[in-house]
């Protein structure tokens, strides 16, 4: 069976001290659920906080950009080893508000995701079409482009390594969310791709997940979809109880 693998994205979202207590919160109404892998992405200035407030519970914690390169002069960035000495072990990569607002392209993805790979990261890599895209019945198009110069070179391992989130980007933050047969859709067909570059075995490990206006109301026929390995949350992750619903729906 696949890793499922639910993950709450808080974006510029929290001050330290609601950090440390939203986790907190997170660790206990997800206590019981062991079969999904539930990780959390605060900001950077309480990413330390909040590996100690969870320190002995299953919750993996990440951050939501890493550099490629080892250090240097890039004002502003993180680099691999500085998240993996404060302890997050996962780290999301080519958000489509980094896309959108700062520049990220599939090659900088690329250059990201292969340095987390490399120091032992485990990266999370979004990927989705505007709704422009889709409009144009572009979305295959963008979602193969994403993949083919996204993940270029890396080296896959299936389970364990790296995640992909499928977010169309018309659905994040918007309240409208795909539908199951549109999630289910775009994950089938991202999975083939994986197929050609990676063989079957590799492809059928990867985790997929879906990202975009998940909440609690919605995460059960998501995550009953085939190839929905999970969710990356965004707005439902920063309250704990709705957060904890949806790992629920995860436990399948
Ligand atoms: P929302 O869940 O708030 O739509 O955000 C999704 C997202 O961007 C997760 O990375």
């Amino acid at each position: 069976m696949r890793e499922i693998v639910i993950a709450g994205n808080w974006k510029m979202n929290t001050l330290p001290a609601e950090g440390v207590i939203l986790a907190r919160a997170v660790a206990d109404v997800t206590a019981a659920m062991t079969q999904v892998l539930v990780v959390i992405c605060p900001p950077a200035t309480h990413l330390k906080d909040v590996v100690e407030a969870v320190r002995g519970t299953y919750i993996g914690v990440g951050g939501q950009n890493v550099h490629w390169e080892k250090s240097g002069a890039y004002t502003g960035e993180l680099s691999a080893d500085m998240l993996l000495m404060i302890g997050a072990k996962w780290v999301i990569i080519g958000h489509s508000e980094r896309r959108k607002y700062f520049g990220e392209t599939d090659e900088t993805v690329n250059k990201r995701a292969k340095r987390a790979l490399s120091a032992g990261l485990r990266p999370i890599v979004c990927i989705g079409e505007t709704l422009e895209e889709r409009q144009a019945g572009k979305t295959f198009e963008v979602l193969m482009r994403q993949v083919k110069i996204g993940l270029d070179g890396l080296v896959l391992k299936g389970r364990g390594g790296l995640v992909i989130a499928y977010e169309p980007v018309w659905a994040i933050g918007t309240g409208v969310n795909a539908t199951p047969e549109q999630a289910q859709e775009a994950h089938y067909f991202i999975r083939g791709l994986l197929k050609v570059s990676y063989g079957d075995e590799i492809a059928d490990q990867t985790v997929i997940q879906y990202g975009g206006s998940v909440t609690d109301a919605n995460a059960v026929e998501l995550m009953a979809c085939p190839d929905v390995d999970g969710a990356l949350v965004g707005g439902a992750s920063l309250k704990a109880d709705v957060f904890g619903r949806i790992v629920k729906a995860g436990v399948k």
